[in-house]
């Protein structure tokens, strides 16, 4: 890092001017800083014997070590009421909702040490530095990455699939093998490829109830398939696609794999070393972090084989009028002044997620589910899409209604009684269209909602098909 920023000065003669300076600045302003910190008690008093925290310190029980229907509380959003009703979010797969300790993170970036990260030799940009870098290390460990320069940071898993089709060296001829169950994001920019650069975009049909199926992928793989890029978990019905399974097929063909992760941060094992893939994209907004912030995992090798998308500041060492030289990476893929606070943020949803435990996460879930399924899938009026099996849809439930179109039932669901839900194609236009399948509407479960909540949304669905006879 410092090598990259240019620092000349040995440490001794940088450590002789430190000492001056502070004597002469003796009598200057006192700077107060106040910093919060989760940690478990003995933690704290080992940080305070070394003057590393001052007052005041907020304790609470790490996440590990309360029930999950205590962890509500973390959630300052649930604990407010809507036209006098509390809020029955069932939409998490659009976007999760955040902890205390995500906004106290953001919080505490802007107002105890908003600087910089890299360029500055102050406090404010050390701080700075020190936890983005911290962030990266926690989003690299997250996914089982061997280095935290293999973490590039996005605004979001587009950007990220973007970064990948825009960065690779696509010669005419190349192909690229996707599924028939992708969202937009990992639809358009294939289309975009093969329109720009003459890729040929090959699509493998999955089966009837969306699960993955091999034999047709194996039948699109030869050695012009350059990249294989498919998603972890559909937003669509909740499937997942055995991605190692997946990778292993497509490096006997020498092509590389991307992963559109998106849906797969709450409740799934992500971790890259386990699938073998060499990208992995995946978004702030769905695993408890901000809006705005997003990952690019990039293996090593595959990061040599890619050039950024944007350039500019951030990306090089040394610039002369008429040349430049480019940084390592992560930072040459990261152009500009970044998220700091968005992507502090993001480091302590994904450190959030990991207490809360992946297992736990995915276990709550589909008990939720299957409760969700039991109740409405046994109406006559009733189609889930997907798996009949919950086990195989993870958090999400999606049906439609014979006799009232998706974007009704939501509205009513939403007005009626304030469960959140989502209607429509779900950016997976594509697959409905192909089909003719009218919109449907998605129900998604987070380890934040409750069998009650489950039970309520059931209610209120029965209740618009009783007040709308088909
Ligand atoms: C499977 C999948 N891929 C990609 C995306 C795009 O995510 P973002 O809008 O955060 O880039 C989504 C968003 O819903 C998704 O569900």
């Amino acid at each position: 890092m410092y090598s990259k920023l240019g620092y000349s000065r040995s440490m001794s003669t940088r450590r002789r001017l430190t000492t001056k300076l502070r004597s002469l600045v003796r009598g200057g302003p006192k700077v107060c800083c106040s910093v919060e910190i989760q940690k478990e008690p003995g933690d704290i008093g080992a940080l305070r014997a070394r003057g590393e925290v001052t007052l005041p310190v907020r304790i609470l029980a790490p996440p590990r070590k309360r029930a999950l229907r205590k962890l509500r509380e973390d959630f300052p959003i649930l604990q407010q009421r809507t036209a006098g009703r509390p809020a029955v979010y069932l939409d998490s797969a659009c976007s999760s909702l955040r902890p205390t300790a995500v906004i106290d993170a953001i919080d505490s970036y802007y107002r105890s040490y908003s600087g910089c990260h890299g360029r500055a030799q102050h406090a404010f940009g050390t701080a700075t530095t020190a936890a983005f870098e911290d962030a990266r290390r926690t989003v690299g460990g997250f996914l089982g990455a061997k280095a935290a320069s293999e973490i590039v940071f996005t605004r979001n898993t587009t950007e990220a699939i973007n970064l990948v089709a825009r960065g690779l060296d696509w010669r005419q001829g190349d192909a690229v093998v996707t599924s028939d169950l992708e969202h937009n994001s990992n639809l358009l920019p294939w289309q975009d490829l093969a329109e720009r650069a003459g890729v040929e975009h090959r699509v493998v049909p999955t089966r009837p109830d969306t699960r993955f199926d091999m034999d047709a992928f194996r039948a699109r793989l030869d050695p012009r398939v350059k990249l294989v890029s498919v998603l972890h978990s559909s937003n669509l019905t909740g499937v997942t696609f055995p991605i190692a399974d997946i990778a292993r097929e497509a490096r006997r063909v020498g092509a590389m794999v991307l992963v559109d992760a998106a849906q797969g941060a709450l409740g799934h094992d992500l971790n890259v070393d386990h699938s073998g893939v060499d990208f992995l994209a995946m978004s702030g907004h769905k695993a408890l972090g901000p809006t705005g912030t997003g990952v690019l995992y990039a293996k090593r090798t595959a990061q040599d084989r890619l050039t950024g998308m944007l350039a500019g500041g951030e990306t090089v060492t040394d610039t002369t009028y008429t040349g430049r030289t480019l940084g390592p990476a992560p930072y040459r893929f990261e152009a500009g002044l970044q998220n700091y606070a968005g992507i502090i943020g993001l480091g302590a949803a994904l450190q959030y997620i990991e207490d809360v435990g992946q297992r736990r996460i995915a276990r709550h879930v589909r008990t939720l589910n299957t409760l969700a399924t039991e109740q409405l899938g046994k109406l006559d009026r009733i189609d889930i899409l997907g798996p009949a099996d919950p086990a195989l849809r993870s958090s999400l439930l999606t049906f439609t209604v014979r006799g009232i179109e998706a974007s009704d039932v939501a509205w009513l669901l939403s007005q009626g009684a304030n469960v959140m839900t989502r209607a429509g194609k779900h950016c997976v236009h594509a697959w409905y269209n192909a089909r003719g399948q009218a919109p449907a509407v998605r129900a998604s479960f987070a380890f934040y909602n409750t069998p009650e909540e489950v039970e309520f949304f059931c209610w209120t669905v029965k209740d618009v098909l009783r007040a709308y006879p088909g």
